[in-house]
């Protein structure tokens, strides 16, 4: 079944399902998710989600694993090679399926129902979430830390500002999406000025002569030697940083002109993300040694503390606002790949409804912030996010192999830009090497567990999606929750 059959099936059985649809209010042509975002608004939602609280605490862990300061550069550098290639590869997907939903509209579409299920049943239930929670965790330590100068934040504070961060920016996520792409834009430009200020930094500690570990003889000195493994667990520490190079994915019906938009902005902010983080690490490397580095807590606060003097709060109020613009910027785009999914079938038919006022998916906002909400309350679910991050790159791998399938299975679809095929074939090969490197050197039960999760998205596509039962009571709940949230499904945009 196609991709739109599926969605004219669900469609079709909106009546027998019992949900209201709307008669358009007045003033209000069409229920419809508007094309509001441009390309300096793309660019934001790409350079604004990939950098959070990465590049300011990450460089510690790239440095652990493979032990020396040239090691790590490269390794910085190759994570952004990897980005751009995955992303290059995506607007060739993107501009040529043009739906929303990223990776799951892909998958779809090359490989049908069963592994777009699995993917958005992974990301909505777990990885979205995950890293939102994630993030909003960070922002709530930044945020708390000058309340509590002599110790470590509180628990019950952390949870409790990560929560607050979550619920704000859902509800101006929910209020509109002009607002949420004003407000990642407004923070994307705090974030870059930060690392300019920490560059800024480097340039002048250089120019001063600091350059000891920047030399080709230090550089290279590593304090151990480095194995296969360890390059694989340094690349993780440093994609974590990049991730969210596939953000604009996610919200391709909403770009005006996806065709010119979307590539445009992922060519300018992945090189431009990848320039920022290896100047930023050069400047680490040259103001502090490494294991200077390797002691400090948070790495930028660090190099602030020591060399920005009185303006030394710039650096946390900075990674404050950074993380918080992150957070919108995952919200945003999770919430259309709920969104998306719901309108086929694939998520209980609320998701897939829109504010028949303000236009947008709050339904599908509020699920995704929901279960974010639900994950900030273990005490340590790093543990999750890093055996799940091998969930993560299989469907990065998955997703790069269908765009090589479908230039055989679909070769005479339009594709106004058509990416190398070397560029996804070498993502595969990296997400191969990705999932299977940690479970090898360490393996762990987890990773059976997270392959079982994955799997047990069947047991609710064969009941609920593949032979379509729908409790009887689901329609009174649906109909309730409409009524209640003021949502109806999708109309026709005019012709
Ligand atoms: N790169 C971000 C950071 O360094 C994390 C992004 C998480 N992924 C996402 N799709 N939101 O904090």
């Amino acid at each position: 079944m196609s991709a739109e059959d599926m969605e004219m099936k669900h469609r079709g059985s909106d009546q027998q399902n019992g949900s209201l649809t709307a008669k358009e209010p007045p003033g209000v042509e069409t229920v419809q998710l508007k094309k509001r975002v441009g390309l300096f608004s793309g660019v934001a939602l790409i350079v604004g989600t990939m950098i959070g609280s990465g590049i300011f605490v990450s460089p510690k862990g790239v440095l652990r694993e493979v032990g020396g300061v040239g090691p790590s550069l490269l390794v910085w550098t190759g994570c952004g090679v990897i980005s751009m290639m995955g992303a290059l590869t995506y607007a060739e997907l993107g501009t040529m399926i043009k739906e929303s939903g990223g990776e799951y509209a892909y998958l779809f579409k090359a490989f049908g129902p069963i592994p777009a299920f699995l993917f958005q049943w992974t990301n909505v239930i777990l990885l979205k979430p995950s890293s939102l929670s994630a993030i909003a965790l960070s922002f709530a330590i930044y945020v708390g830390q000058p309340f509590y100068p002599a110790c470590v934040v509180p628990d019950a504070v952390v949870k409790f500002l990560a929560a607050v961060c979550i619920v704000l920016v859902t509800s101006l996520n929910c209020i509109s999406v002009k607002v949420a792409a004003r407000i990642q834009v407004f923070f994307t430009a705090i974030k870059v000025l930060a690392l300019g200020v920490i560059i800024g930094v480097g340039i002048y500690s250089l120019a001063i002569g600091n350059t000891l570990w920047l030399t080709p003889e230090k550089a290279f000195q590593t304090g151990h030697t480095i194995t296969i493994s360890d390059v694989g667990l340094a690349f993780y520490q440093g994609l974590w940083a990049y991730d969210g190079w596939n953000n604009l994915n996610f919200v391709t019906e909403e770009i005006q002109n996806p065709v010119r938009n979307l590539p445009l902005a992922i060519m300018i902010s992945i090189p431009l993300v990848t320039l920022l983080y290896v100047l930023a690490n050069v400047a680490y490397f040259s103001v502090m040694t490494p294991s200077e580095l390797l002691a400090s807590g948070a790495v930028a606060v660090t190099l602030g503390n020591r060399w920005l003097g009185v303006m030394k709060w710039i650096i946390p109020f900075s990674v404050a606002c950074s993380t918080f613009g992150a957070c919108n910027g995952t919200i945003f785009t999770s919430g259309r790949l709920c969104y998306t999914a719901a309108r086929k079938g694939h998520m209980v038919e609320i998701l897939s409804m829109i504010h028949v006022k303000l236009l947008t998916p709050s339904p599908a906002l509020m699920f995704n912030s929901f279960i974010a909400l639900i994950m900030i309350i273990p005490n340590d679910f790093d543990a999750i996010i890093n055996y799940f991050s091998f969930a993560a790159w299989m469907f990065y791998g998955s997703t790069c192999l269908s765009h090589i399938v479908m230039r055989f299975t679909q070769p005479d679809a339009e594709r106004p830009i058509r990416t190398p095929v070397i560029f996804p074939a070498l993502v595969v090969i990296a997400s191969l090497y990705l999932i299977v490197a940690p479970i090898i050197s360490e393996p762990n039960l987890w990773y059976l567990y997270a392959a079982i999760f994955i799997l047990a998205g069947l047991l609710f596509y064969f009941p609920f999606v593949y032979f379509g039962y729908h409790p009887p009571f689901m329609k009174y709940i649906t109909m309730f929750l409409q009524l209640l949230m003021n949502v109806s499904p999708p109309t026709e945009a005019p012709k």
